[in-house]
């Protein structure tokens, strides 16, 4: 038995060091399932929380282009969690566990959504920078070792750009306005900033996940990495904005070729992370009124499923 597992181990060690996709029916070590069960589960709890701080805008776009523009978005997040969820449940996890677990307190999911969107500029902010972040962390989990997590990400990325792109013209919109609009823009820039960084998670040195992540290729790039990209590419859309990024020790460093930056408030991070967050209570209540609201619903689906299979088999 023990060289039995020893030889797949070698030969799942072998499709990593390959780059080969590895695929639900393969063997995989417990450890590896359990980490992609984590990740995955707890992206697609975000894409699904994530559609709450926008949908509080819907009604209050305005116009009917922002509107259908904002709509659409906020459907394509929808779609990245059943993606995510589908991906999730080729592991040997059900859909209501993970919801069990994102109700009890058990999953996590992204700190970013529980901050309140205040203002219209809000949508924009989010668009450009938690969607921008969101695009950076994600292009490189397409070339993730799972094979649906992988595939998952393929289309997520596309969409996500345009989500990046329709948050960008909003700040463009209400930066060339009025100055009480351009204002408003600041004012969400300035709110946004340092929780859109805190996405990408704690310090390489403060990961618990990133080594061993980075050794299945579960992760192509790390925190860090990932952290100093974004900042690299947003700072210059701030400058063509002309809004100032609230980071006084923001400075290019012509040596490294990348941007200097101030420290950011892990405490902040870690006390939103363990929901004490503005809005993680009122996130929780709203994801589980939706769950139990929804059950008809997926009582429906379910009936109607068994009953074409009962047509089919007969
Ligand atoms: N919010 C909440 N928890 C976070 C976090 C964040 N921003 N960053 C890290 N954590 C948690 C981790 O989940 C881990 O806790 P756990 O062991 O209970 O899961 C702990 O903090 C230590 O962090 P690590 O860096 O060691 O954890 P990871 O290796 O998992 O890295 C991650 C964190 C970078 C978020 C990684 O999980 C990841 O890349 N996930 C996939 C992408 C994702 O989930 N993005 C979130 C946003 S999705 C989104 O924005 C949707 C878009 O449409 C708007």
């Amino acid at each position: 038995m023990e060289d039995n597992v020893k030889a797949m181990e070698a030969i799942f060690e072998q499709k990593i060091a390959n780059d080969e996709k590895i695929e639900p029916k393969d063997w995989m070590p417990e450890k590896y399932r359990k980490t992609h069960i984590r990740q995955i589960s707890q992206h697609a709890h975000s894409e699904i929380v994530g559609m709450l701080p926008e949908g509080n805008w819907i009604t209050r776009a305005p116009s009917l282009r922002r509107k259908v523009a904002l709509l659409a978005k906020v459907q394509d997040e929808a779609g990245h969690g059943l993606y995510l969820y589908s991906a999730c449940e080729t592991l040997g996890i059900s859909r209501e566990e993970m919801y069990e677990q994102l109700h009890s307190g058990k999953a996590k999911y992204s700190s970013i959504f529980n901050y309140p969107t205040l203002t219209w500029a809000d949508m924009g902010a989010i668009g450009w920078l938690v969607d921008g972040a969101a695009i950076i962390n994600q292009v490189p989990l397409c070339n993730t070792s799972f094979g649906p997590y992988a595939r998952a990400m393929v289309r997520v990325c596309k969409e996500e750009s345009f989500h990046q792109r329709q948050g960008y013209e909003i700040m463009m919109t209400l930066c060339n306005g009025t100055q009480e609009q351009k204002d408003m823009a600041q004012d969400a820039l300035n709110r946004w900033w340092w929780p859109s960084l805190m996405m990408f998670g704690p310090n390489d040195a403060d990961s618990t996940h990133t080594e061993q992540s980075m050794k299945w290729k579960l992760k192509r790039k790390t925190n860090d990495e990932l952290r100093q990209q974004f900042i690299d590419q947003t700072v210059p859309q701030a400058d063509i904005l002309g809004l100032e990024v609230p980071d006084p020790e923001l400075k290019y460093n012509h040596e490294k070729g990348h941007y200097d930056f101030g420290d950011i408030n892990w405490d902040e991070f870690w006390q939103v992370v363990k929901g004490h967050g503005p809005c993680n209570k009122e996130r929780i209540r709203d994801r589980k009124n939706a769950w139990e609201n929804g059950e008809w619903v997926r009582e429906a689906a379910n009936a109607y499923a068994e009953k074409q299979a009962e047509r089919k088999a007969s």
